[in-house]
């Protein structure tokens, strides 16, 4: 079953019923400034850090679902309602929520008045614009009065809602005309604060929430509306909200339109205050003067949508499959961008105070989007090299409004060392700018170095931690950050994620054993691109041995182990009753090039496929864990089928599609694709349950009792991984060191594809065709008309456009 469909020519989602199975939210802005908005304006808004810079309150877990957010309610006649349905919920005769691309645009119609407010983060600008058009579709003239509303958070969101005895004394706001001030903690250490305003006069406000609500009510009937009058009170304490009245009268046909602006502001410390306990507002009367009238507001609009068009042109595919190319042109990068400006911290499922950002996660955020904002991913690498020990580990998370390493989890997940590589290599290969890596970034205690010595501290720091098995030590925990096999857990409420109480474990790790292997051909290619042939070869040396390793301690019957526990024994073989085969090291060792010639592979991506696949996608283990391991961790803390304990997880089927493009299989790694790809299961969104345009981190899986039920949407490494997957496996369209590689692994019936690819400056029209119907191979290339040797694509950047012909066979 639907609830929408897709607009591809907007690059919209548009939702036509408002209760959807889950709030399906959408991002508004893409820099400093950010908003979350869910399809019934619930949703919050903050500055650069959703934990410590929380501009706007949001209650999690609360009864009904995803109340609170950037609400209007209209009045007539004793009777009210709210455009956006919620809070009201009173029913509409029209409603339509368009999500699109860093906007949100929300209609809704009842007795003939028609509402629509258009929510978007202007570029470069630390605000967001609500611009309602109120039209009187009747033939008569109506009165009405326009309510506006939202709950200001106390900045720090946790502290927000935990401690009362003082928050409930400090609130402060001012009220100026129109605009209401939240000043709260700007008399001592803040420098900042926030402002709701429209541009219109008023009829009256509210700063006070009790006073807006009356203390027994809820979101659906505040006092002041229910009555038809503010009650201009001011907050002293409390919770301080900002609340304006409008009243109007609308002819026959007449529309008129309204821009509110929530606005963030920051003051130098000697520029606090224009008059003894009076904020300076001269940076608010700017902000609120770029956008105070419509033409303004269309400009900046238009600007947003420029913006997304042309970051989403550097790929654009035409494959005939509407389906996989409003994924792929549209909605996956899209989903990558979001996820690599958030990372993990604020979503409707990520609370946006429990986690900064992850060092794995944002390493692998950037192979999502490098190819869009190589600038920008070029300073994530930075600030994440520079939380690097200088041994090679690293922070597991780092704090973005400081960039400093989070010392509440501290490091010891021994994977992280490696996304670094994968994370620098994307940008190496999209960009060819070596000298990158001459940048100067310190090690966390401060020692001078270069990026590269960071590489090379990573690939080192695997070298020297490797175990009884010459395979790697785990350590906390590798990239299944649930499988602790160096922490034995039996209190209620100790944190998997960060006891590690068996320090001397020698638990070992086959997937970062694959890792390794995979990544370290990009690490070699480095080292040689800078001249350093001698730690080339030392470093060949060492991928030599791990595959030795691997291939003498790292198989089991019919597939990859996963790892070596604390005792020594085995994780994901035969031998295990439960937790016999693991997806993660079948991927990752054969990305790592193990079985590509004897069978193995081939053998190994058959098990997967007898054992894990489902209807819903390839599950991370079977069989499930049926009882609580102390040895294992937290994996076997969930119920079977749920997250890492035989969920499907989003984040790791590509790694078997891309497995399976490497031997040939074009077929199988498309049916994996479209499994998981949200397109596809838009017409069973009321199984699936989170939004058909974005990839969810977890489908619930076989054991499971709620089987094809996705929970944790939006922020994930699925986005990046299966936007890798498809461009630049299946697809075949892949950066690499030199020169754009072509090599397509694609569904037999196909006859071809199209795409357009933006690399280096160079404007790659790409056309595939596919006469012989094969996966894979490819049989001649031309450039310009002209045939070229083998199937890398040079760099000309000359900013021309480059027609490539490309006939597999
Ligand atoms: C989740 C993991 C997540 C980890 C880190 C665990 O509870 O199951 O998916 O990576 O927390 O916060
Ligand atoms: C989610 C985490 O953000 C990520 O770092 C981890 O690799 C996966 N869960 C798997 O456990």
């Amino acid at each position: 079953m639907k609830f929408g469909y897709f607009n591809d020519e907007n690059k919209e989602y548009v939702i036509t019923r408002p209760d959807t199975p889950y709030p399906w939210i959408n991002y508004l802005g893409s820099q400093a400034y950010f908003s979350l908005l869910s399809n019934t304006a619930g949703g919050y808004s903050f500055y650069k850090d959703a934990s410590k810079l929380r501009i706007t309150r949001y209650r999690y877990n609360n009864i009904p679902h995803d109340v609170g957010g950037k609400y209007y309610y209209l009045f007539e006649d004793g009777e009210y309602w709210s455009p956006t349905w919620a809070p009201v919920k009173r029913e509409l005769d029209k409603y339509e929520c368009r999500h699109g691309l860093g906007y949100s645009k929300i209609t809704g119609e009842y007795n003939d008045i028609n509402t629509e407010i258009l929510y978007f983060v202007p570029e470069n600008a630390n605000c967001e614009i609500h611009r309602l058009k109120i039209k009187n579709n009747s033939n008569r003239k109506r009165s009405l009065k326009l309510f506006s509303f939202i709950e200001f958070c106390l900045w720090n969101a946790f502290d927000d809602m935990t401690n009362f005895q003082r928050n409930f004394s400090t609130g402060e706001v001012e009220v100026e005309g129109a605009t209401i001030y939240h000043k709260t903690e700007y008399r001592e250490r803040r420098n900042h604060y926030a402002f709701f305003t429209v541009n219109s006069e008023i009829d009256g406000f509210d700063t006070d929430r009790e006073s807006f609500m009356g203390l027994y009510n809820g979101f659906h009937e505040p006092a002041v509306v229910k009555n038809g009058q503010s009650s201009n009170s001011l907050a002293n304490g409390w919770s301080p909200i900002a609340s304006h009245s409008i009243n109007m009268d609308l002819e026959a046909g007449e529309e008129k339109s309204f821009i509110f602006q929530l606005g963030f502001i920051e003051n130098k410390k000697a520029e606090k205050w224009s008059a003894p306990g009076i904020i300076n507002k001269t940076k608010a009367y700017q902000l609120m003067r770029d956008f105070d009238n419509d033409k303004k507001v269309d400009k900046a609009f238009r600007e947003l949508k420029d913006s997304w068009e042309s970051l989403l042109d550097n790929y654009q595919l035409k494959s005939g499959d509407e389906k996989l190319d409003r994924m792929v042109s549209i909605w996956n990068q899209y989903q990558c961008m979001v996820t690599y400006n958030l990372s993990r911290s604020a979503s409707y499922f990520e609370s946006g105070i429990s986690r900064g950002m992850g060092f794995r996660d944002s390493n692998q955020d950037l192979i999502g989007i490098v190819h869009m904002i190589p600038e920008r991913a070029r300073q994530r690498i930075l600030d994440l090299a520079a939380t690097q020990f200088e041994d090679g580990s690293a922070y597991h998370q780092f704090e973005p409004l400081n960039k400093k390493g989070n010392d509440a989890i501290g490091s010891g997940f021994n994977d992280d060392p490696l996304w670094l590589i994968l994370g620098t290599a994307s940008y190496l290969k999209e960009t060819g700018d070596f000298d990158f890596l001459n940048q100067k970034v310190p090690f966390n205690n401060g020692k001078e170095a270069v990026l590269f010595d960071h590489l090379k501290a990573s690939f080192m720091y695997i070298v020297n931690n490797r175990g009884p098995h010459d395979l790697p030590l785990i350590g906390h925990a590798d990239w299944n950050d649930c499988l602790n096999l160096s922490c034995f857990s039996d209190k209620p409420g100790e944190s998997f994620q960060v006891l590690s109480n068996k320090e001397d474990s020698q638990a070992e790790s086959v997937m970062i054993a694959g890792m390794f292997i995979t990544f370290a051909p990009d690490f070699i290619e480095i080292c040689r691109q800078r001249g350093e042939e001698e730690l080339a070869r030392e470093a060949q040396n060492y991928v030599e041995e791990m595959k030795e390793a691997i291939k003498k301690h790292g198989v089991d019957e019919n597939w990859f182990l996963r790892a070596y526990d604390y005792y020594g024994k085995k994780v994901g073989s035969v031998e295990n009753e439960e937790g016999q085969l693991y997806i993660e090291p079948q991927g990752f060792c054969i990305m790592g090039g193990i079985g590509l010639e004897d069978g193995l592979a081939r053998t190994v991506l058959d098990s997967v496929k007898d054992r894990l696949d489902t209807d819903y996608g390839l599950v991370l283990v079977d069989p499930t864990y049926k009882s609580y391991h102390i040895e294992l961790g937290e994996i076997s803390s969930y119920p079977p089928g749920y997250k890492e304990n035989g969920g499907i997880f989003c984040h790791n089927n590509p790694w078997i599609m891309i497995a399976e493009t490497m031997i040939g299989r074009g077929d199988q790694a498309f049916e994996y694709y479209k499994k998981i790809a949200p397109a596809y299961l838009e017409e069973i969104s009321e199984v699936h349950k989170t939004e058909p345009y974005v990839y969810a981190q977890m489908i619930a899986g076989r054991d499971a009792a709620t089987h094809g039920e996705a929970k944790n949407s939006w922020l994930t490494g699925t986005a990046a991984w299966n936007f890798a997957a498809i461009t630049q496996w299946i697809l075949g369209i892949r950066a690499d060191f030199n020169s754009l590689k072509i090599d397509p692994c694609i569904p037999k019936n196909w006859d071809g594809f199209e795409v357009k690819r933006v690399f280096r400056g160079d404007i790659f029209k790409i056309k595939v065709n596919n006469p012989e119907h094969v996966s894979k191979g490819v049989r001649e290339v031309k450039v310009d008309g002209t045939r070229i040797n083998g199937n890398l694509l040079p760099v000309y950047q000359d900013g021309r456009e480059h027609d490539v012909e490309v006939i597999m066979g």
